[in-house]
Formats: structure tokens, sequence, C-alpha cells
């Protein structure tokens, strides 16, 4: 059965191209090939003059997987799984691999389509725990443990979180992994936006890392700005799961892309490089639209991010956000994105930071809202 129409990817299919400033995309300003290879280490450059562009192998690249398995403690290389469709078909090949019909998921909430649905479609319910927006979008453990049930086969999460920027604590996460572990559920963690804290001290451990049934998703898309590469991840020591997964890529991308593969390596050997970069560009966004709340707190409630690149500010009735940011794309070239596309309905919108154009974006927004004003108030 076909999941449920994607509704972030058909709003920017039908927005992104006439949109000249993306002040709602959830990666940063990508690297070009030039900045890739000028990058590259002596056994890389090798790699790469040398490829043979022929099918790899199919859990990836052993020195992909290597440099992969560093971001983790205990979990090695045989743990890691490369995916030639990026994050979304590690979460596509996983929710397959663990749900099925009459099976029950846990979801927290908002979230990222691919976490919540392809399992109705695989035959399975899911439950939704809400993140409290009104206390810092705070994560309520004790919802979570309701909401497991016998059936309850995985549980999905994501942090730090798209749309909201919000980030457990330490201890939070890790009473969430053993919450996960002692009911017998397969935690599925999303750690997409991993290395993007704004205070480095907040990077959580790695979900497969504190239990060994947890499956970890990385990508290359967000800290590494390369989502053109399309290569993710996901790492376990859950053997039963990663099987399962694998077989199942078999039939989806079988590999990944050889050149996307080696530059991969060649970006995450230079990790601190690229991660700097990333939350350079992040940061200062951030105050340009901590400054831009600021000047219109009567028109918008913000909740300020702690980690990524992506927060969801909601406006204040009785202005109604679909058709505030249909009038803001048309007359100003600036696209922001519905919370419609997460299924909320509380006038709120996603506003990313990962894109240079943004205090562009924002300034042209102020014209907008001055105008706006103006006409009211004839
Ligand atoms: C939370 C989350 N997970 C997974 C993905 C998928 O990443 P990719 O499209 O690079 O595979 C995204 C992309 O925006 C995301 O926000």
């Amino acid at each position: 059965m076909i999941p449920q129409t994607c509704r972030i990817e058909r709003f920017f299919g039908e927005w992104e191209s006439g949109a000249e400033l993306l002040a709602c995309a959830s990666d940063v300003d990508g690297l070009t090939l030039g900045e890739v290879l000028a990058l590259a280490d002596g056994e890389c450059l090798k790699l790469w003059e040398g490829l043979q562009l022929g099918y790899t192998e199919t859990a990836g690249h052993p020195l992909l997987r290597d440099q992969i398995a560093q971001q983790y403690a205990v979990t090695g290389a045989d743990g890691v799984t490369v995916c030639g469709g990026g994050a979304a078909e590690a979460l596509f090949l996983l929710a397959h691999a663990l749900l099925g019909p009459g099976d029950h998921a846990v979801v927290v909430w908002p979230a990222f389509e691919s976490l919540h649905r392809i399992a109705p479609a695989l035959g399975a319910e899911v439950s939704r725990v809400e993140l409290d927006a009104a206390d810092g979008w705070r994560l309520d453990l004790d919802a979570v443990r309701a909401a497991l049930r016998p059936s309850t086969r995985a549980l999905f999460v994501n942090f730090p979180h798209n749309p909201t920027g919000a980030l457990p604590s330490r201890a939070e996460f890790e009473e969430l992994v053993a919450l996960a572990a002692q009911a017998g559920v397969t935690l599925v963690s999303d750690e997409v936006y991993r290395h993007l804290e704004f205070d480095g001290r907040d990077t959580l451990p790695a979900a497969c890392d504190l239990d060994g049934s947890a499956v970890s998703v990385g990508v290359m898309s967000k800290a590494y700005a390369l989502a053109g590469l399309r290569v993710g991840w996901m790492a376990t020591r859950n053997r039963q799961v990663a099987r399962a997964a694998r077989q199942l890529k078999d039939y989806t991308t079988v590999c990944a892309s050889a050149p996307a593969e080696i530059l991969s390596l060649m970006a995450l050997r230079a990790h601190e490089e690229l991660v700097a970069r990333s939350k350079k560009i992040i940061l200062a966004n951030l105050g340009h639209a901590e400054a831009f709340f600021a000047r219109h707190a009567e028109v918008f409630e913000w909740q300020p991010p702690r980690a990524g690149m992506l927060a969801f500010p909601r406006l204040r009735p009785p202005a109604e956000v679909e058709e505030f940011i249909g009038a803001l794309a048309r007359e100003e070239g600036v696209l922001l994105l519905p919370g419609s596309v997460f299924d909320t309905d509380d006038n709120r919108f996603r506003i990313g930071l990962g894109r240079t154009s943004l205090p562009l974006a924002l300034e042209r927004t102020d014209a907008f809202l001055a105008r706006r004003a103006g006409a009211a108030g004839v």
C-alpha cells in the first residue's frame, strides 16, 4: 500500500520553484563539489581519481562505514548500514523491518513524515506523543510510557528536532532510551541534526550506543551540508533489525552511488571544519531571527530552538498562517512552511536557519509586515 501523501514534498513541489528565498529549508547552503574535493586527504584523492563506477558493497564502502562508526562510542562499523537514498531510505527500511498489520508504534509529535506516515500503510497503528510548546517543547516521558502497549513494536523519536529545534537533556534522553529497552520496544532515533547543538556540551549520546536494540539514523544532508549526495545510514547493534533492513535494501537502492560514498568519506574526515561552517551560518541566522521576532512580538510567538536549524513559531490570530504564507511568497518571494504539513492546526510555521539568504528574507518580511500594518491602519 502506498503511504499517505508526503505533504512537505508536495508543498515544496508546488511553491519552491516560484520562491526566490527559501526561508524554511531544513539544510544549510550546500557545499560545491570543488569545496569537498579541496578537503580531501591523499587517500581519498587516490580513491576518487581511480574510482570505478560499478556497483559498490551493499552495506557501504568499508572505509565509509569505519568513518561513520567513529561517531559512535560502542557501535562499530559492523553495525553501520549505508543507505543510498539518504536518511529517508533508512527510515523507510526501518518502518518496514519493524512493523506489520496489528502492530503499534509511538511517535513523538510533531514529526517529520517518514517517522509516521509509512506505518499506517503497513497496517500498523500510530500513537502521537506531543512535545509541550508551552514548556520549551519539553518531552513528557510519562506520556511516552503511557502510550506504550503490548503490541508496540517501535518508538520513533527525532532529536535535535524538526520542526521545533527541541533537545531533551541527557538525563531525559537516557530515560527515554531505557524506557523503550525495558518495554522491549525498538527505539528508532532519528539523529540527522546531531552535532548542530548550539552549545556543543548539549550533544546527546547516540541511542545505538546507549542501548543494544536501539537504532540511530544519520545523514550527510544536515551538519555536513551535502544533501545532494543522498547518503544516509543506520547504526545499531540490533542484528535482527539490521539484517531485515539490509534485506529490504536489496529491493530499494541495493548500494549507494560510488562517487557519493567517496565524497561522503572526504566530508566526514573533515567533520570539525564542516560542522563549524554549518554552525557559523546557523548561529548568525539565529541572531537575525531573534531580533526579527523581538521586533514583531505582537505578530508572532517565538520559542527559540536549542539545536539544529529549524524553529516553529506561531502567527498570532486572527491572522491566518496559510493566507500569510501565500501572500508573503507571492508579494516578496519568501517561502515559509505551514504547520499543516506537520498535521498541526495552531497557526505555526517552520523557519529555517541554514541559508545565508535568511537576513534578506527577514528584511523583505519586515517590509511585508509594515505594508500590512499600514493597510490595516487605513
Ligand atoms: C528529521 C528528519 N529525518 C530525516 C530526514 C531525511 O533526510 P534526507 O532527505 O537527507 O534523507 C529529514 C530531512 O529533512 C529530517 O528532517
